[in-house]
């Protein structure tokens, strides 16, 4: 059910076409971040003028937010080959020493939903990034023996939405982490105007922030969200997309001005209806709303509690008296 929403931050299966035309090549063009991309900047420009690989790096937070977008122009910045593969696609460690000796100096191996590794796949890479070395058990019984195995050096760039369920050990030899934050409305907007001109689409007047404004922080979200107000445009307009045609068409595919549709509303209105505003259970809103409890979690819960419409308590989630508000029904005197 979250991958059919309209603003699951999740890529769909109608943004793949268009993804990749829309990625940023350079750090330039990539959009916010401003804090993650300047020190990234400083450490290109030390590692190119080392000639050595940059340090292995760690970029988490939620869907959407631009971390394979930022691994790849890391690879192009540094002048380097990428190559990428995600952690349950790597099932047998022999996999991973296989990538790992085929890659050529300096280059960046690019391990997506990297929390999903298995623990015999990880324990490889703890010798190849600390010491870029294989290390191989030969023989069996008192005989044996471990042989190093040199590799190239290389960078890791781990991507994962759940840094939380990275072990410590593999955590511990990133070089630099980074959290990728929520952009803003003006860093979203922008990316609106950006995409609308590579589909060659106008956007006047205040558009592209109705359409920002409703994108729940996240690029992938804008670009589709733009996509879905082109459709509208052409079909019911002369195609060009004003701040009136925007806000028709995102009222009728049902996300509301802050981005919230019909699941967010339900959820809330659940909490809020059948628990009177009180602390409610993770499994309880998920079974009120026929959703999973992970998925709640991992997508609908992180945006809510960004806007301080949700909020955990040890005793459970509670909707504030902003999403009262926002849902029109009235606030109980507990809330003040
Ligand atoms: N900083 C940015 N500036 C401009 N566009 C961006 C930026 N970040 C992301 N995008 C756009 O958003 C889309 C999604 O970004 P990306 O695929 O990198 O997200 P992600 O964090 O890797 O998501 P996931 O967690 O699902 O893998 C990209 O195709 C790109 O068009
Ligand atoms: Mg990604």
């Amino acid at each position: 059910m979250e991958d059919e929403r309209i603003v699951t931050a999740h890529l769909m299966m109608e943004d793949q076409a268009v993804e990749y035309s829309l990625r940023p090549r350079y750090l330039a063009e990539y959009i916010g971040q401003s804090q993650v991309k300047d020190n990234m900047k400083i450490y290109i420009e030390a590692a190119k003028m080392r000639r050595e690989p940059l340090d292995h790096v760690l970029l988490y937070g939620p869907p959407g937010l631009g971390k394979t977008t930022l691994s790849n122009i890391i690879a192009n910045e540094l002048g380097v080959h990428i190559r990428t593969t995600s952690g349950p696609a790597i099932e047998r460690p022999g996999d991973l020493a296989a990538i790992l000796s085929n890659l050529q100096e300096n280059d960046v191996l690019f391990i997506d939903e990297i929390h999903r590794l298995h623990r015999t796949v990880e324990e490889v890479l703890y010798p190849a990034m600390e010491d870029f070395a294989l290390d191989f058990i030969i023989g069996k019984g008192p005989s044996a023996r471990s042989v190093r195995l040199d590799l190239p050096k290389f960078t890791l760039i781990g991507a994962t939405t759940r840094a939380g369920l990275l072990s410590a050990p593999l955590r511990d030899r990133f070089g630099v982490v980074s959290r990728l934050e929520y952009y803003t409305e003006d860093e979203l907007a922008f990316i609106v105007t950006r995409t609308a001109e590579i589909f060659g689409v106008g956007v006047v007047g205040e558009a592209s922030r109705e359409i920002a404004r409703r994108s729940r922080g996240t690029p992938r979200i804008a670009n589709r969200l733009l996509k879905r107000v082109r459709d509208h445009a052409q079909v019911r307009g002369d195609g060009m997309i004003t701040e009136e045609v925007a806000s028709d068409a995102l009222e009728r595919i049902q996300v509301d001005p802050m981005g919230l549709d019909s699941i967010d509303h339900k959820m809330l209105r659940a909490m809020i209806l059948n628990y009177g505003g009180r602390p409610v259970g993770l499994d309880t809103i998920a079974a009120s709303i026929g959703e999973e409890s992970q998925t709640i979690e991992d997508v609908y819960e992180p945006y809510l509690m960004q806007i301080g419409f949700l909020q955990r308590t040890p005793r459970g989630r509670v909707a504030t008296s902003a999403a009262y508000k926002h849902l029109g029904l009235p606030i109980p005197e507990s809330k003040g």
